[in-house]
């Protein structure tokens, strides 16, 4: 275990996802904005994160809110423009705060200058920069692939006007860039060289996997085909060289920059192949977790994979909620179970991210069907932010989502700053106590054997520091019996911080505990 000052500063930080259409708005048009997210600052420097992670604020057509690029290199002017971008880095790093965007490799905008160039004709200087097949004699598609997004529509398009297909693994207007063509790499690594000199501290790739494609683009096994990316539109032997080039470039900068891969392959062994024992991405994010239902057993066994499989090969990571998913709020549905849940990411050994808003427990918006504006369905996580009380929750007349549930019963920020008994003051708490455990931040871990049913608990460890950790996914009370005594840090319910841990745990709850 490398010591404090050694260690990469993304193997201790806490990271906050932020989606910029719905964080903050300073301009009043009803979408978040950069100079929105700099007048918000103080929460997070108050929560005590480490570092934003911020989704796609490029020039974009939005027909993927942003992860449509069409300049890669440029703020879209509905999120401001560069000077705003620099400020809000140099803000953030004064506050010690480190900043992660997002990076699209696998596809641009069909805006991007360089796709409108390749459609333009076979001979184009871009043709091969992006995936194009001859028709097949009976009209079908060059292969199986399925498009996301869609009911099972193929991920190829028929260009009408040069009489081929491109491939598009999203929406049509995502097609996917050719990384077999060295032209495309070597653009792409100037991108991420571009905001490095900007000054950013790391990058999350997006659908990683998907640029490391079997060159043959054979057909999908049929049974592979209803699973999102789990066919040969990822090959580990294609990507790892890949990888390996952007660690070179990124660890050739001062500062510790880093790549987390938007691995989204839901096989925990699978994404542990994109570590590449350290000449891989820095971080994979590792989505099985996300998916796993509110019972120990589960948690337990996505618990040991990622010690079996991640560990090894390098730093785990932890999520449960972020733009693409709902809520885990509304999926674990109640506050009891969200407040024990963060335990769960801020609690076992990796880098945790947390993504705007869960700090006030918010839940999916309800979107009615005239109101929906995604492909994919994803519009519920991404409502709005309640920074004040009603009506305007500090936004302008009308955000472009509607508000989470009870933003104007008291579901927003200001109101919940108020409340030291709120899952907001148990977020700062609990961050509060990782930061000043060297043994949460980056100790060692061990599984505790002797749990009752439904308590899931580990043990972290760094030198002397030591710290149990443990979660109730139980309806009921349950008793955890541990050697020596052991005093409540902080719990998910705010009841007994501070005094002796008496081996009750209440329902859906979890504790911290330092020995006494
Ligand atoms: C990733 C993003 C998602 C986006 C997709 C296509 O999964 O998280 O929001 O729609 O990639 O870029």
């Amino acid at each position: 275990m490398p010591s404090d000052d050694d260690r990469p500063w993304w193997q201790g930080a806490v990271v906050y996802q932020i989606y910029p259409r719905s964080f903050a708005d300073a301009d009043g048009d009803g979408v978040g904005d950069l100079e929105g997210i700099r007048s918000r600052l103080d929460h997070l420097s108050w929560l005590g994160v480490d570092a934003i992670w911020l989704s796609p604020f490029f020039r974009s057509p939005m027909a993927d809110f942003g992860y449509d690029v069409s300049d890669y290199c440029d703020v879209d002017p509905l999120f401001g423009t560069l000077e705003d971008f620099d400020r809000l880095v140099a803000d953030c790093h004064d506050r010690g705060i480190k900043v992660v965007i997002d990076w699209v490799p696998n596809h641009s905008s069909d805006q991007h200058p360089w796709f409108q160039d390749a459609r333009s004709s076979r001979d184009a200087a871009h043709r091969d920069w992006y995936v194009w097949r001859e028709p097949t004699p009976d009209g079908a598609p060059p292969n199986n692939w399925v498009a996301a997004f869609s009911e099972a529509e193929p991920a190829w398009t028929l260009d009408e006007a040069t009489g081929q297909w491109y491939l598009h693994l999203f929406l049509p207007d995502q097609p996917d860039l050719n990384w077999d063509h060295p032209e495309v790499e070597a653009a792409m690594h100037d991108v991420l060289r571009f905001w490095l000199d900007r000054g950013v501290d790391g990058f999350r790739a997006d659908v990683l996997h998907a640029i490391g494609k079997d060159p043959d683009l054979p057909d999908d096994a049929e049974e592979l085909i209803p699973i999102p990316h789990s066919g040969l539109n990822h090959v580990p032997e294609v990507t790892l060289p890949r990888l390996r080039r952007i660690r070179e470039l990124l660890d050739s900068y001062d500062g510790d920059r880093m790549v987390v891969g938007e691995v989204y392959l839901l096989d925990t062994a699978l994404v542990a192949q994109y570590y590449d024992d350290g000449r891989g991405i820095h971080l994979s994010f590792n989505f099985p977790p996300l998916y796993a239902p509110w019972d120990a057993g589960v948690w337990r066994h996505r618990v040991d994979e990622v010690e079996r499989l991640i560990t090894p090969a390098g730093w785990p990571t932890w999520v449960l909620s972020n733009h693409d998913n709902i809520r885990h709020r509304s999926r674990y549905t109640s506050e009891e179970r969200a407040r024990a849940a963060v335990f769960l990411t801020v609690g076992l050994q990796g880098t945790p991210f947390l993504y705007a808003g869960e700090e006030l427990g918010l839940e999916d918006a309800v979107v009615p069907p005239e109101r929906v504006v995604d492909p994919g369905g994803r519009d519920g996580c991404r409502a709005p932010i309640p920074w004040t009380p009603a009506p305007d929750h500090g936004w302008g007349p009308e955000p472009w989502l509607p508000w989470p549930p009870h933003a104007d019963a008291g579901r927003d920020a200001e109101t919940l700053r108020a409340d030291e008994g709120s899952i907001l003051h148990l977020y700062r708490r609990l961050l509060a106590a990782r930061r000043a455990s060297p043994a949460m931040v980056a100790g060692g871990q061990r599984v505790l054997d002797d749990t009752p049913d439904g308590v899931l608990a580990w043990e972290r460890t760094a030198g002397d520091d030591r710290r149990v950790v443990a979660v109730c996914f139980a309806a009921a009370p349950a008793e955890l019996a541990l050697a020596g005594d052991w005093v409540v840090e902080v719990t998910s319910t705010g009841a007994g911080e501070g005094e002796p841990f008496t081996g009750s745990l209440d329902p859906d709850s979890a504790v911290v505990l330092r020995p006494a």
